[in-house]
């Protein structure tokens, strides 16, 4: 990731850091609309087998003018709650381009989808009977878990033994899929798709493709299907050593298994993907302010106006996130634990699986603005309320301008659903 600097200070789409901190506040999440319009291409252009669909999924950021960057590139959308489904209609995504992964569903998600004729992916046989039983001879797609899940941490990884995701499916003798298969043709169902999802922050190209072989080879079992669904999980480099996701490589491998796959299967399905942090991660970056400077025999703490209230993920996987002086990008560095703002000592960003993770940077003065980079996935839309903090301004940087995409919250905000 190269950093744009103009005297010596961290721009972002061009704009410094500090005048956007000064027109916006702080702390800030910034989203560079360039990178994720790249982002998706880069999806989109590896892949030439032509029947693909790339499904955004909201989960990782929920901004409505970033729904509609990706609607304008041509993405469909993977929602995992009626509320997700409700924002991408509002974000003009057409009923057919939403696929609504619930879990644990209840009578009232599955009557709303009903209603507004959005395909439903179902993830456990009680489920699929449940809707059979309500709406019989109805179109479902059915989500397998297939005895196989990666993932950057234990939380993320969605396929397994373990997990809680999927009808279970095994390549050993008689499995929850096969009873899934057999309830979908006494009800007199229609299965449109197959779908799975594995885990999240996946770098390794080669488990997709064991993945797809596993899950076409399911597919075999079911004639007509309309789309094949190999869910998201494509992860991004966060530290200095990993690389990126090798999307050229893997849209070949897709190309190829896709091709000789519809030689046997006689007919050419659609392709789905579900990236979610590979289109916005590396597009946002959280600007705060350093409050307090302190030492103790062990550590030099920056203190900063934002908290895990507002980035959870180095509190809750250990995630590892570059964080830079943005004031100062040259200069002596420094060994740096940045900490919130939040009444826990847990509460620190810069972090690795094992613990605290001091971070080199240029010495760092009460004033200054860091940067903590590569958060536009699960940056906000994780965020809370905790503390009594309302969660910060959204700002989307658009050649050169940036623009106001979700006020920061006021204290009005923290109250209006007390009774
Ligand atoms: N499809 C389904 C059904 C999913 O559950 C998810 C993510 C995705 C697609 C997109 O996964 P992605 O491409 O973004 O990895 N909070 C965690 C990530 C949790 C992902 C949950 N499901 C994190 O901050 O790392």
């Amino acid at each position: 990731m190269t950093i744009e600097t103009r005297q010596n200070e961290m721009l972002l789409g061009g704009i410094k850091a500090s005048d956007l901190v000064r027109e916006f506040g702080s702390p800030l999440y910034v989203y560079n609309e360039a990178v994720i319009r790249d982002s998706f291409r880069m999806i989109n252009n590896s892949i030439n087998y032509e029947k693909k669909r790339i499904h955004y999924a909201l989960k990782a950021n929920n901004n409505l003018r970033i729904l509609q960057i990706l609607e304008e590139e041509g993405a469909f959308i993977d929602a995992v709650s009626k509320e997700e489904v409700m924002l991408s209609l509002k974000a003009n995504y057409s009923p057919q381009k939403i696929l609504f992964t619930g879990i644990n569903l209840s009578d009232d998600d599955m009557d709303f989808a009903v209603r507004n004729s959005i395909m439903v992916n179902l993830g456990s046989l009680a489920s699929l009977e449940k809707y059979a039983s309500k709406y019989p001879g109805s179109t479902v797609s059915i989500r397998i878990n297939p005895d196989m899940g990666a993932g950057h941490h234990d939380h993320v990884v969605t396929g397994g033994r373990d997990s809680k995701f999927g009808i279970y499916y095994s390549q050993r003798g008689q499995s929850d899929l096969d009873m899934a298969f057999e309830l979908i043709r006494a009800k007199k169902m229609r299965l449109s798709g197959i779908h799975t999802h594995i885990g999240s922050g996946i770098l390794d190209e080669k488990k997709y493709s064991r993945l797809m072989q596993l899950i076409l080879n399911i597919a075999l079992k079911s004639k007509n299907l309309e789309f094949i669904d190999i869910g998201g999980g494509f992860g991004i480099p966060y530290k200095p050593d990993e690389h990126s996701f090798d999307f050229r490589l893997f849209g070949k491998h897709i190309d190829e298994m896709m091709s000789s796959f519809t030689r046997e299967y006689g007919f050419s399905p659609y392709l789905a993907l579900e990236p979610g942090r590979y289109l916005v991660a590396e597009a946002g970056t959280l600007l705060c302010t350093v409050m307090d400077i302190k030492n103790t025999p062990e550590y030099t703490f920056a203190g900063v106006d934002t908290g895990f209230n507002h980035l959870i993920r180095p509190m809750l996987y250990g995630s590892y996130h570059p964080v830079l002086n943005a004031s100062r990008l040259e200069g002596t560095k420094k060994e740096y634990v940045v900490s919130g703002y939040i009444c826990e000592s847990g509460d620190v960003f810069t972090r690795s699986e094992s613990g605290f993770r001091p971070q080199h940077m240029t010495e760092v003065k009460p004033g200054d603005i860091l940067a903590i980079l590569k958060t536009g996935a699960y940056g906000y839309s994780m965020a809370s309320n905790y503390n009594t903090r309302p969660r910060p301004a959204e700002v989307l940087v658009t050649d050169g301008e940036a623009r106001l995409i979700r006020r920061r919250e006021i204290f009005d905000d923290l109250i209006r659903t007390q009774v």
